[in-house]
């Protein structure tokens, strides 16, 4: 097809080692008990769960588990919770199919089996000393919400600290108290769009990408955190380009089907990277070319 396809050791320079959870037996789920379960929006839920052995889960704000429903069948979510406390792990999940609305039945007490932290981690190093942006679209806040959290916890190591959300409309803004609340700071700037109003809304109407464009960051200076659907993630990292923010300081984080989640089965091939071993976070420079390609 004619493009030039960037080296897979470039693309990830962030891939860490694996976590030691995951190191011991990746293809292995362990059980984990449901503690709590939370409706957030008419499709999307968040689960609350406890290893059955009570051993603590450590993990790194844009990591992803393997989550699997007895007897249904085992999906890729990202951790949607706070690394500073391995107590309990938490996953927001969007019911699209098969998998999620079987684990979107799931009530307190009842079973899952976890494979994982596996991938690549969102940066947020990277952006100390700098402004640091997050740039959601959807249910794409949840596995950017650990790297705000780690953010949050470390603020005086960042200069601006800029949230941006866009939603389908106002009925599906996820999270929504805790962006209120964040809001609320004096420290952090958050805006949020819709796509279409319903209801009473006073707030943006556009896409994300038109927050991008009003600013309220350094662009040169920033770190960039992007997650939301491919196309969001294509134009959003355009538009901060074109603001003057640099490549290299913006950061995707991709889905692609999966299977094993340690890079042995291919399911997850995304031109010449596994998104499960190479990802799922990657750095946009290295990106662009593989994200411009249909159906890769
Ligand atoms: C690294 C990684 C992290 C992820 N994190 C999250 C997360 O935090 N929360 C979350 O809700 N989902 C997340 N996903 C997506 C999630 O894995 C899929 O939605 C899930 O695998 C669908 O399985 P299913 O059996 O329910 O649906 P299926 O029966 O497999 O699919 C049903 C329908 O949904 C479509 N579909 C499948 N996958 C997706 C998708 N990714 N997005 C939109 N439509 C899809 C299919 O094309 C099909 O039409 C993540 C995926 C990856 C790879
Ligand atoms: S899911 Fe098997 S290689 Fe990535």
């Amino acid at each position: 097809m004619g493009i030039d396809l960037p080296d897979p050791a470039v693309i990830a320079p962030a891939a860490p080692a694996p976590a030691p959870a995951a190191a011991a037996d990746p293809m292995t789920p362990r059980p984990f008990r449901v503690l709590r379960t939370k409706r957030e929006l008419s499709d999307t839920f968040t689960l609350w769960l406890e290893a059955a052995d009570g051993t603590p889960f450590a993990f790194r704000p844009g990591q992803f588990n393997m989550v699997y429903t007895f007897g249904v069948g085992e999906v890729p979510i990202s951790i949607s919770g706070d690394p500073a406390d391995p107590s309990v792990l938490v996953h927001t999940i969007r019911s699209v199919g098969k998998v999620t609305e079987a684990l979107g039945r799931l009530g307190p007490g009842a079973t899952v089996g976890i494979r994982g932290p596996f991938g690549s981690a969102w940066p947020v190093e990277v952006a100390d000393g700098h402004d640091a942006v997050f740039v959601a679209g959807g249910v794409g806040l949840a596995p950017l919400r650990p790297a705000i959290y780690r953010v949050l916890a470390q603020r005086a190591k960042y200069g601006n600290v800029v949230i941006l959300y866009g939603a389908r409309t106002p009925e599906d803004m996820l999270f929504a108290r805790e962006l209120q609340q964040w809001r609320g700071r004096f420290d952090v700037s958050v805006h949020v769009t819709v796509d279409r109003v319903t209801g009473h809304w006073g707030g943006k109407v556009g896409v994300v990408t038109n927050l991008i464009k009003a600013g309220g960051f350094d662009r040169r200076d920033a770190v960039a955190f992007v997650c939301g659907p491919e196309v969001m993630m294509r134009y959003a990292a355009e538009a901060l380009v074109e603001r003057g923010t640099a490549r290299e300081n913006v950061w995707l984080s991709m889905e692609r089907n999966m299977k094993c989640a340690v890079g042995f089965c291919g399911h997850c091939q995304f031109g010449p990277t596994f998104v499960c071993r190479d990802g799922p976070v990657y750095r946009y420079d290295a990106l662009e070319k593989l994200l411009t390609v249909w159906e890769l």
